[in-house]
């Protein structure tokens, strides 16, 4: 039975990505932070499953992570912990760092101590684009790094030492560079969530506006459940290396928007209103990925397209509010 070790794995892809190796009949063990409210902690995933195994550990305790290394031994390592809400990196920036940069050293460090022989994934963004595009519109695993948040800078420092820890020390050390991705289990104060939420509660009369930030970035949206599958594949390649992971389709907020309340039968127009707090000090205006690479290295193609995705968060919060 092969074991994979997952921080973050109470969050979006931490729990999706549990259930698809549960499935192939891994041990699957993982951190979560403490929490004043333990409940809110496996609102995700249920924790009481058979050969799923849940500790107490933190990015930013190299004790923990080394403990648990050494007693567990696992065959794969998914570095899926971060702040991940790019906005917040900009009230947080240190902490973001700590977490997303120092935090990703501390798990490698672990790592080369405790079961160097083990692979290892980074959950690498796209958010380290930023302002950066090839000609043709898209981004891919060439295009260069001009990140445009403390979050997407302390994620450039993560790909580099991921990458440098390869290379110094002969590790099967891996990035995924994902694209946005979502589901129901997405976050609510990310965009997709927060649009889908808001305008069921509007369609259900339980609120009247939604209020949003810059309407006209673009994003490149997947479905987190296509993509935990891609890092199976991108941590199991024979060769250590990088692969971009998105669906090379792109939509404004804006476009997102209005597929949401027009499924509703409403028109965002009469709903949508802009408040500044939402916006960013600066904005990473237009992501659209090239997944070619993984493409014809692997059999991954995503099952959702945008319509599904969207379609399948309207249904789950149709179903819960
Ligand atoms: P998520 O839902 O926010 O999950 C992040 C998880 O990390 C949460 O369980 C969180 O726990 C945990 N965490 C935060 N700080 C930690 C710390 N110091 N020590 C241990 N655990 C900590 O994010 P996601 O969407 O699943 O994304 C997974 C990873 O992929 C993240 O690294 C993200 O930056 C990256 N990524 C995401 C996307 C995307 O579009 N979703 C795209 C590219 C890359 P709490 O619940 O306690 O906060
Ligand atoms: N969150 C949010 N809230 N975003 C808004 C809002 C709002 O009210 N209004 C407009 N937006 C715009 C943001 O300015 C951004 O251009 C876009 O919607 C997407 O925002 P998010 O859903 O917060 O995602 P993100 O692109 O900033 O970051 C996500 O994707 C990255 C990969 O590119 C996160 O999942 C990161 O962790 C991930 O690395």
């Amino acid at each position: 039975m092969k074991k994979a070790f997952i921080t973050g794995i109470g969050g979006q892809d931490g729990s999706y990505l549990s259930e698809y190796l549960l499935e192939l009949g891994y041990e699957v063990h993982g951190i979560i932070r403490r929490n004043s409210i333990p409940e809110h902690q496996s609102t995700r995933i249920d924790f009481n499953v058979k050969n799923l195994n849940v500790y107490y550990g933190d990015l930013l305790d190299i004790s923990s992570l080394e403990k648990l290394l050494k007693k567990i031994q696992p065959d794969e390592i998914y570095n899926l912990a971060a702040q991940s809400h790019v906005r917040i990196s900009f009230d947080i920036p240190q902490f973001t760092t700590q977490v997303n940069a120092l935090g990703t050293m501390n798990i490698l460090e672990a790592y080369r101590n405790a079961c160097p022989e083990a692979k290892y994934y980074q959950a690498s963004s796209s958010e380290m684009f930023g302002l950066s595009v090839d000609s043709d519109g898209f981004q891919r695993e060439t295009t260069r790094f001009m990140p445009t948040s403390p979050y997407g800078c302390a994620k450039v420092f993560a790909f580099n030492i991921t990458r440098n820890y390869r290379l110094a020390y002969n590790l099967h050390a891996v990035n995924g560079i994902l694209f946005n991705h979502e589901s129901p289990r997405r976050g609510s104060n990310f965009v997709t969530s927060k649009v889908v939420k808001e305008a069921v509660r509007i369609k259900k009369g339980l609120s009247k506006i939604l209020e949003l930030g810059n309407m006209d970035s673009f994003r490149d949206w997947g479905h987190s459940k296509d993509y935990v599958r891609a890092m199976h594949l991108i941590i199991n390649h024979s060769v250590p290396d990088d692969f971009v992971v998105a669906t090379g389709q792109t939509h404004s907020v804006r476009e997102m928007t209005e597929y949401v309340f027009s499924k509703l039968n409403l028109d965002y127009k009469d709903f949508v209103v802009q408040n500044p707090i939402y916006l960013r000090p600066e904005e990473l205006p237009y992501l659209r990925g090239d997944s070619s690479k993984l493409k014809s290295t692997f059999d991954w193609k995503p099952q959702y397209d945008f319509y599904a995705l969207m379609n399948e968060m309207i249904d789950f919060w149709m179903g819960i509010l």
